[in-house]
């Protein structure tokens, strides 16, 4: 059994590779997985930050090691996680253009259904320095359950509080997030502890969604 980190009331951190972790976990055993896996950026490429020129390389995990091997990265732990979801269990895997085609590949591949593909507007995108693209401005999230037949839990009373410019409270929530937790957003653009927060209430958020 790999050894938690941080241990805390009913919350447990592990500082490990994912696969040694989901491994340790009994099969069947998970209601929900939020992953925001590498996104393959460091490879040498620039970026702005506080109107400055920067490189966008943040450490080796982050570095493309070609189209074959990041989706075999990317199928092998999926593969963990599929282990370990209940039968009605789902998975959020949050990305960009540069890894979210080959997660949803892998998804595809190990019969996940994917239900949601959530595109999530960021206001304060950089602009991009090269002028040859348009500036990247989303997020994707992918949302997917276990198996084709068995249903997830959903509370979609729940789906209707969330409030979003684009989506406002009270309707059914649409797949454009624009300031979904508005607060946290802005919070993130500051450290990186903040991206922290924003990902913990995020989570918070579809727990709550979905029932839990
Ligand atoms: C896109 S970042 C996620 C950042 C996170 N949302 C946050 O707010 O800190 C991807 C993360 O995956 C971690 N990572 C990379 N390979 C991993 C592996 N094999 N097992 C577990 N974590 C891994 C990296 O250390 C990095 O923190």
């Amino acid at each position: 059994m790999v050894k938690p980190y941080f241990n805390s009331g009913d919350i447990q951190l592990f500082h490990d590779d994912c696969i040694n972790v989901l491994n340790s976990l009994p099969a069947n055993s998970v209601d929900m997985i939020f992953a925001d896996p590498p996104y393959f950026l460091s490879n040498g490429g620039i970026s702005c930050k506080a109107g400055k020129m920067v490189c966008v390389n943040k450490a080796n995990w982050d570095k493309s090691q070609g189209t074959e091997k990041d989706f075999e990265f990317t199928q092998n732990w999926l593969k963990a996680c599929r282990r370990v979801l209940k039968d009605n269990g789902t998975i959020w895997v949050s990305g960009t253009m540069h890894n979210i085609y080959q997660v949803g590949f892998a998804l595809q591949k190990l019969n996940f259904k994917i239900l949601n593909e959530i595109s999530w507007f960021k206001p304060n995108a950089p602009p991009n320095l090269t002028c040859k693209y348009f500036a990247h401005a989303h997020e994707t999230v992918l949302w997917a359950r276990k198996h084709l037949k068995i249903p997830h839990q959903f509370n979609y009373e729940e789906m209707k509080k969330w409030n979003d410019k684009l989506s406002p409270s009270g309707k059914q929530m649409r797949t454009l997030l624009k300031n979904f937790i508005k607060e946290s957003c802005q919070l993130s653009l500051c450290n990186s502890h903040c991206i922290k927060k924003t990902y913990c209430k995020i989570i918070k958020a579809i727990l709550k969604l979905q029932g839990f």
